[in-house]
C-alpha cells in the first residue's frame, strides 16, 4: 500500500506521478492534504478540555480544547500515529471548532468520513479514534466544571 505520509517527500523510487495516482486511488485530495500539511496540529498547557485514547492499533491520539462564550475557540490534537490519523485529527478539530458542548457530541466517525470524502478502509478506524477522544475530552470538561 502506498505511504500517505510520504506524499511531500521526493525521495522514492517509483515515479512520483505513478505513485500519486497510486495514493490517490485510495485517499480524496483532502485526505492527503490534511496527512501532509495537518490542521490545528499541537498541544495545550491549560485546555478546558482535554483527553488521550491510545487506540486499538497502539497509536495514540490527544485532543485539547478552548471554550470562549460557549463555544470551541480554539482546539488541538496531536498523535503519534500515521497519515490518515493525521488527516482525521485535523478532520475532527476542524468540525469540532465553533461548536458548544452539545454540538461537539454530535460529531461522528461518518462526519469525519464525509469530510475527508475517501480514506481505506483499513484506517476508518482513525476516524473513530479521533472522535472517541473529542468526545473524552468533553467528558473530562464536564466533569472538571461539575466538580466542584
Ligand atoms: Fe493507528 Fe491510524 S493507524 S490510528
Amino acid at each position: 500500500m502506498s505511504d500517505i505520509n510520504n506524499y511531500a517527500n521526493n525521495d522514492f523510487n517509483k515515479d512520483e506521478e505513478e505513485r500519486i495516482k497510486e495514493l490517490e486511488k485510495l485517499y480524496s485530495k483532502k485526505a492527503i492534504e490534511y496527512a501532509n500539511y495537518p490542521r490545528n496540529i499541537g498541544r495545550m498547557n491549560d485546555p478546558d478540555g482535554g483527553a488521550a485514547i491510545k487506540g486499538l492499533c497502539g497509536d495514540t491520539m490527544e485532543i485539547y480544547f478552548i471554550l470562549d462564550d460557549g463555544r470551541v475557540s480554539d482546539i488541538k490534537f496531536f498523535t503519534d500515529g500515521c497519515g490518515a490519523t493525521l488527516a482525521c485529527g485535523s478532520s475532527a478539530t476542524e468540525l469540532a471548532k465553533g461548536k458548544t458542548i452539545d454540538e461537539m457530541l454530535t460529531i461522528s466517525p461518518k462526519d469525519v468520513l464525509n469530510d475527508l470524502g475517501k480514506i481505506p478502509e483499513p484506517h476508518i478506524h482513525c476516524a473513530i479514534l479521533s472522535v472517541m477522544t473529542v468526545h473524552k475530552a468533553v467528558a473530562y470538561y464536564l466533569l472538571k466544571k461539575n466538580a466542584g
